[in-house]
């Protein structure tokens, strides 16, 4: 439980983000200022204390896209990154921003190699940039890049001379994140005793221990964690801001002004904006964070969540989800099927269930639409009026120097709805079309899509798998097979919106919102008993 290692002097963490800036530096990301601006705003609700918006010294459009932020009337400090070079403090202060992130480097490596300058020409370039930034009345923090590789003695001298030029918060930044815990635990404590601004930490994930360090580092003292969404950074990234923040709020007991139930919908944004997909297995963030297959793990969530969760999804606001699959269980299938209202009788569970297994030792993932085949064909139920919603027509027309459209046709209850949409390709095009179908309240997208040619050859068949979630988190799986891609695509994504709009949520097995959406707007509902 809980550590109340609050010190006297940290009511709460600030958290510094720089998913904008370090996360901006992450290789093959660059972000429009519109799309700086929407995650910047995402931030906001999210409630950081300070977002750093850029380093505008890089170009034209990273200045556009810190001005836009910066007069965006935003609650949190928006924060803009300088050397410490008149010249770049000049642009910081151009972009209307009301805080400058000055760094300058510490170690004789980089002095030497990178700056090729005295340690004495640092200090004094530091001190000169601090003095410079402050005349034009802006919040000030100072870093000294490459903090945790410098001759310790010559840092307390650089920090404190920064803080008596008048710089708000210093910031020990582990560039290459080469520090273990208990070092950083160390170098804070020596900082924080020397120097009286607020005390900050930057950590690198180079051996994975950026999250680790920075925990360290407030423990020891430091009251700001910088942080990225997702663990977005250079070469491995930073210390992710999910992860520190529930660390912090659930192993320590210290507060930070994050809303936490953002904290999932933020890194979905920032995923899609950057292109940069978050591993499955990530803490917090990951897809399978709180998914559950194995037999002795599901009977325990069906029990009693704690058992195998350390808090609540919905504290990020997610939901937890079981999986069919080789591990499974009685349990854990029979709270499946029961989410799509089917009760099957014990020894057709015991079938379902070795079914179901066969499938997973072949290799297979089983998808909810296959749990869903393989029970109504041992239960011998007719599944034909099940399906709420109907492929009745298809055309995609695509080409060189033609814009891809699709035209699609559903039959939802008694009416048939057609839509017409452009993409990327035929596939995406089509997958649009149903989801401007079906978006209204049930509002379902796409999280996931393979496909896969089953055999090699251009007539191979071709199986696509699909996940999709609907607005309250909620997913499902589903498989098809067919001879046509375009065709195959569209049906698994049909029987994905099929599977979710089936589930009956019971409350042990998800413990969010349970009133299940419409896919109909009022007055057209479809009677899905
Ligand atoms: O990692 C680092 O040293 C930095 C500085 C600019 C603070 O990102
Ligand atoms: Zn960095």
């Amino acid at each position: 439980m809980a550590e109340s290692d609050i010190p006297d002097n940290q009511p709460f963490v600030r958290i510094f983000d720089t998913t904008l800036r370090d996360g901006e530096q992450t290789p093959g990301v660059a972000l429009t200022p519109e799309k700086k601006l929407q995650i910047a705003r995402q931030l906001d609700r999210l409630g950081v204390d300070t977002i750093e918006a850029g380093f505008p010294i890089t170009s034209q459009g990273e200045r556009e896209a810190i001005k836009l932020i910066a007069k965006d009337g935003l609650r949190a400090e928006i924060c803009a990154l300088s050397r410490a070079e008149k010249e770049d403090i000049d642009a910081a202060i151009g972009c209307g921003v009301s805080a400058i992130h000055i760094f300058l480097a510490a170690s004789d490596l980089h002095l030497k190699y990178k700056l090729m300058i005295t340690r004495e020409e640092a200090l004094r370039n530091a001190v000169e940039a601090i003095e410079y930034a402050k005349r034009h009345g802006v919040t000030v923090e100072f870093s000294a890049e490459d903090a945790t590789r410098a001759d310790q003695e010559f840092l307390v001298r650089f920090f404190r001379s920064a803080s008596e030029a008048g710089a708000d918060r210093l910031d020990i930044p582990d560039t290459v994140g080469v520090m273990t815990p208990e070092r950083m635990s160390n170098l804070v404590t020596k900082i924080y005793s020397a120097c009286a601004a607020r005390i900050s930490v930057h950590c690198h994930d180079d051996f994975g221990l950026a999250v680790a360090n920075t925990l360290a580092g407030i423990k020891a003292g430091a009251s700001q964690a910088h942080v990225t969404i997702n663990g977005l950074g250079e070469r491995a990234g930073n210390a992710s801001l999910e992860e520190v923040v529930m660390a912090l709020h659930e192993l320590k007991g210290i507060k930070t002004r994050v809303n936490t139930r953002l904290l999932y919908e933020t890194s979905r944004l920032v995923s899609k904006l950057t292109g940069v997909i978050v591993q499955p297995n990530k803490a917090i963030v990951g897809e399978n964070a709180f998914g559950h297959e194995s037999g002795i793990h599901t009977h325990g969530i069906l029990a009693n969540p704690l058992t195998y969760e350390p808090f609540d999804p919905s504290a990020l606001g997610r939901a937890r989800w079981l999986q069919a699959g080789k591990h499974a269980g009685t349990h854990g299938i029979e709270a499946q099927l029961k989410a799509m209202r089917l009760y099957p009788g014990r020894e057709e569970l015991k079938e379902i269930v070795s079914k179901v297994k066969e499938l997973g030792d072949l290799g297979k993932r089983v998808t909810d639409s296959d749990l869903y085949l393989i029970a109504v064909n041992v239960t011998k139920r007719d599944r034909s009026d099940r399906d709420l919603v109907k492929l009745v027509n298809l055309e995609v027309k695509t080409g060189v120097g033609i814009t891809p459209i699709a035209h699609v046709e559903l039959r939802i209850g008694e009416k048939i709805h057609s839509r017409t949409e452009v993409g990327v390709g035929p596939i995406d095009a089509a997958i649009k079309a149903i989801q401007s179908i079906t978006s209204g309240s049930a509002n379902i997208r796409l999280k996931e899509y393979r496909l896969d040619a089953i055999t090699g050859g251009s007539d191979a068949p071709a199986e696509a798998i699909i996940v999709v979630e609907d607005k309250d988190g909620y997913t499902a799986s589903a498989r098809a097979i067919g001879d046509d891609v375009v065709v195959t695509s569209v049906q698994a994504m049909i029987q994905g919106i099929n599977a979710i709009l089936l589930k009956n949520i019971p409350s042990t097995y998800v413990t969010r919102a349970e009133t299940k959406s419409s896919l109909m707007p009022p007055g057209e509902e479809i009677d899905s008993k």
